[in-house]
Order: C-alpha cells, then structure tokens, then sequence
C-alpha cells in the first residue's frame, strides 16, 4: 500500500511538470517515403534469433509452433514486434547479426537485428551484450564498410525496445522499491545516449516504444489468476514513459522534429486488452491477460522438460485465441493485434 502511494504520487508529481503532448500528429510531408531498412537494438521483445541456442528457451520447442512451425529464437508462438514494423515498412525482417555470415546479399539489404534477448541498457542478470555493445556492434559493421554504406543511413529506421529487463533484474536483485525511481531517470539518461549515438551514426528515424503496463504481464497477474492487472506495476511504467517522452522531446528539439518517435505500447496493449468491439484489425481475446503456455513446476518456465523429456509446460488450444504467449511475451496474434492498433500513428516513422 505505501508502495502504491509513493508511485502514485510520484507519478502526478512528474505529470505536472510535464505536459507532454504527443508528437503523433507532425504532419506528413508531400514525399514521404517508408524506410527502406531496419536497423534493431534490444531485447527478446525484438530479437528475430540472436541470442545463442544454448542459454535459451526462445531455441526449444514450443517457441515457435504457429511460425516458422519450429523454434527460431523469437520469444514467442510466432512473429514479433520486429516482424511486424518490418512488414510496415514493406520489407524483410532484417537478418540478426550473428545469422549474417549466413545470409545472402539481397537478405542484407533490408537492415540487421542488434537485439539480444534478455539485456537491457545497463548489466541485467542475463550476461549477453547490453544495448551499448549492441551499438558498437553496428558502428563496426558500418566502418567495414563492405555491407552498408553512409548513404543507405538516412533512409534507414532505428527501432529500439529496451529498459524492461533492467526493471526485471532491480526486482530480481530485491532492492528496496524507493530507488526505482532514481535508477529509472539512469535508464533513460542512458537510452538518450544511447539514441543520440545512433542518430550521429546517420540514421534519421529512430523508433522507441514505450514501456507495456508492466502490471498487467501474466508475471505480475498470475497472484490474481492472470484476472486483473497490478496498478503499482503499472504506475511504475507509467513513470518510465514519462520521463522517456521527456528525454524524446529534448532530442527532437536538438535535431528536426520527429526524428526520435515513441511508439505507445502502454495505450496500444491497454486498448487491445480493453477491446470489446470490431476494431478492424484486432482480434479480441477471451481472457487477454491468460498466456498460452505456462510451465508446471514454475509458470515462468514454458519449454521446461524432465529427465526423461517429458513435456513441463502447458500450451492452450489455440494460440491465435492468446493475447501473451508466456509470462512475459506476447503472442504472435498479440503483437499483431498491438500493431494494428499502432499502425494509424506509424505515419510519423515515413522519412
Ligand atoms: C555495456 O557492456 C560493456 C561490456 O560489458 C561495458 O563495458 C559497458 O560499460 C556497458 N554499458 C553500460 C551503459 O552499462
Ligand atoms: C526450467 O526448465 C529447465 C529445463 O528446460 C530446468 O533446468 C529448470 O530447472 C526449470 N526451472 C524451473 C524454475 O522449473
């Protein structure tokens, strides 16, 4: 209860000096032109199959049933968030860095997936390359020169989903609630450095979506039966998005307008899991808040087997009828359902 009055009241204290408005509506120049390339840094919400096929649950079955039908590294049933602003754009889902050895010319053409499972922008408890490698990652690639060149970059989309897994490991570390709000103005302090790098690298657009209500992910609802979101949770988000929307205002303000955009996730998961009616393109869910597949000895584990491989973990009937595919991650039909919702505010991502 105290916990939930300091973020209530922080959270009003920050929206006051805010003001923010929303930078959705600049309006769209006469040639405006989609993205021909994407370029991809965080974590398992976007990583298309970087992380190695050792250490992860995204490279065992059930991950993947619906697409590609057999694991492909996504944290999900199927496609995520990466695959979907691809096809936005009109182009492949851009090869994940370490595949890219693998991959034919015409395949690097649409952009490379940075995005790593797990990290965020700080050290989380999962040690794979935060956000900053990531970068250096692609800053080296640039220099080689012999992929891409300065003049792809400026019609090329940055697309950046980061800061969930530096939250995971605070509460993973157990420490004390009242230095969130002090490790959350770090986190953004760096995603502006961060962002800031990408965009002297040359990239123009630069996408960064805000937090998802934390509090209503099947980890924070599985206490009520996965029946009602956590308001502290989600008043924690809440504080993230604000500051980030105040970090975001100050770049544009260094560059042109609308070259760092937000992408809200928090109002597009809340208006698909509020969705009673036929909204074109979103698909309601029986209950949105139930994952798919849960484990049995822990919920957080869907891939879990025992000594003799027999399955640990329960999958729903139909996986297109689940909004969360496990405790943390969308299903394939929940991030399209997210992006159809996102897609009349993509505008602002043409160049
Ligand atoms: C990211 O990781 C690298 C390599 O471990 C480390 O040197 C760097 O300090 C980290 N960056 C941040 C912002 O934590
Ligand atoms: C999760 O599954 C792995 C095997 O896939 C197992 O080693 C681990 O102990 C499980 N964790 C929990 C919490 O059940």
């Amino acid at each position: 209860m105290e916990f939930l009055k300091l973020f209530i009241s922080i959270f009003s204290f920050s929206s006051f000096f805010l003001g923010a408005k929303s930078d959705h509506l600049q309006h769209i120049k006469t040639k405006s032109l989609r993205p021909n390339r994407l370029f991809v840094f965080g974590d398992s919400y976007v990583d298309t199959g970087n992380i190695r096929k050792s250490i992860s649950d995204s490279w065992k079955l059930p991950y993947g049933l619906t697409f590609p039908e057999k694991p492909s590294g996504r944290f999900s049933d199927g496609r995520v968030a990466t695959d979907f602003l691809a096809r936005y754009l009109g182009i492949k889902s851009p090869i994940p860095y370490t595949w890219r050895e693998y991959a034919g010319k015409e395949r690097l053409l649409y952009g490379m997936n940075y995005a790593y499972g797990g990290t965020g922008v700080f050290k989380t408890i999962i040690p794979l390359p935060n956000m900053t490698s990531q970068i250096d990652y692609f800053q080296r690639i640039l220099a080689a020169g012999n992929i891409y060149s300065p003049f792809d970059l400026p019609s090329s989309l940055a697309f950046v989903s980061v800061a969930g897994n530096d939250y995971a490991t605070f509460v993973a570390m157990k420490r004390p609630l009242a230095e969130l709000p002090a490790l959350m103005k770090l986190v953004v302090d760096q995603i502006e450095v961060n962002v800031r790098r990408i965009h002297k690298l040359g990239v123009k657009k630069i996408a960064i979506p805000s937090l998802q209500p934390l509090g209503c992910l099947p980890g924070s609802t599985a206490f009520t039966s996965f029946q009602r979101c956590n308001e502290l949770d989600n008043a924690a988000a809440k504080f993230h998005n604000n500051l980030l929307r105040q970090a975001v205002a100050k770049l544009n303000k260094e560059t042109k307008p609308s070259t760092f955009v937000i992408l809200d996730y928090y109002n597009a998961f809340l208006t698909v899991f509020k969705n009673k009616g036929p909204e074109p393109g979103v698909k309601r869910f029986e209950n949105p808040l139930k994952p798919c597949c849960v484990g049995v000895r822990s919920n957080y584990n869907c891939s879990d087997v025992d000594e003799k491989g027999e399955k640990m973990y329960t999958i729903c009937k139909d996986p297109k009828a689940a909004f969360f595919w496990d405790v943390f991650h969308p299903s394939e039909e929940g991030w399209r359902s997210v992006y159809s919702v996102l897609r009349k505010h993509l505008q602002v991502l043409l160049i």
